[in-house]
């Protein structure tokens, strides 16, 4: 890992919130010291395109099959942190319950966050797979990752989905935010199109479509 900023903090004695800038410290350490209670997620450099490629800022690919069930992985694309979560069917049915969409503050996702291929239930081209921009819209922070049910933790009658540790925000495995928190949008997802059955190209929308990422409503 190369790109590690010198002044990222977590843990330790600063205060300084961990913002979009230190994502690559962020995603090792909720593997590190954050892995009790919230998923292990993969090194990104495991999937990192060669640099002339994040150089230009240009499509990155993922082969899905190496994203198991259940599991995530984080990808750079535009010096952010893209999550790609393969979702299994007990998640695909928790996002279509009611008691779910009771609490989200835009649970049709009719705000502009998202390309209109991403416009559904699921937010994504196809249900087993998540596609979001891990940047919290309250402040930027890199929201960690909580899969499971839990009465507990991350908090209350938590149902699977991230947590923002900034200042408390939550959102569900289709990256939206729930209502009476800080963050007032779904997560973005990006463009990003299935190349074949088993890889996605992010970066790029699929032919015919013309989704502008930069028209999003906040990121
Ligand atoms: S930055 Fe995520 S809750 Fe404030």
């Amino acid at each position: 890992m190369t790109d590690i900023p010198s002044d990222a903090r977590v843990n330790g004695s600063s205060d300084r919130r961990p913002t979009r800038r230190d994502f690559l410290y962020i995603a090792t350490a909720a593997a590190s010291t954050v892995g009790v209670a919230a998923a292990i997620v993969p090194m990104i450099s495991q999937f990192e395109p060669d640099k002339a490629t994040l150089a230009a800022g240009g499509p990155v690919e993922l082969d899905l099959s190496k994203v198991q069930p259940g599991q995530q992985v984080i990808v750079r694309w535009r010096d952010r942190p893209i999550f790609v979560i393969n979702r299994p069917a007990a998640a695909l049915k928790m996002l279509q319950d009611p008691k779910l969409l009771e609490r989200l503050a835009d649970p049709q996702s009719e705000q502009f966050q998202q390309p209109q291929y991403a416009q559904n239930w699921h937010r994504s081209a196809k249900p087993g797979y998540g596609v979001f921009v891990g940047i919290c819209t309250h402040l930027g922070c890199i929201p960690l990752f909580y899969p499971s049910p839990s009465a507990t933790e991350p908090a209350a009658d938590w149902l699977g989905g991230y947590f923002c540790p900034c200042h408390g925000s939550k959102y569900d495995l289709a990256g939206r935010v729930f209502g009476g928190v800080p963050a007032p949008y779904n997560l973005p997802v990006p463009p990003y199109h299935f190349v074949n059955d088993h890889v996605i190209r992010i970066g790029e929308n699929p032919p015919n479509a013309t989704f502008d990422f930069g028209s999003i409503r906040q990121i």
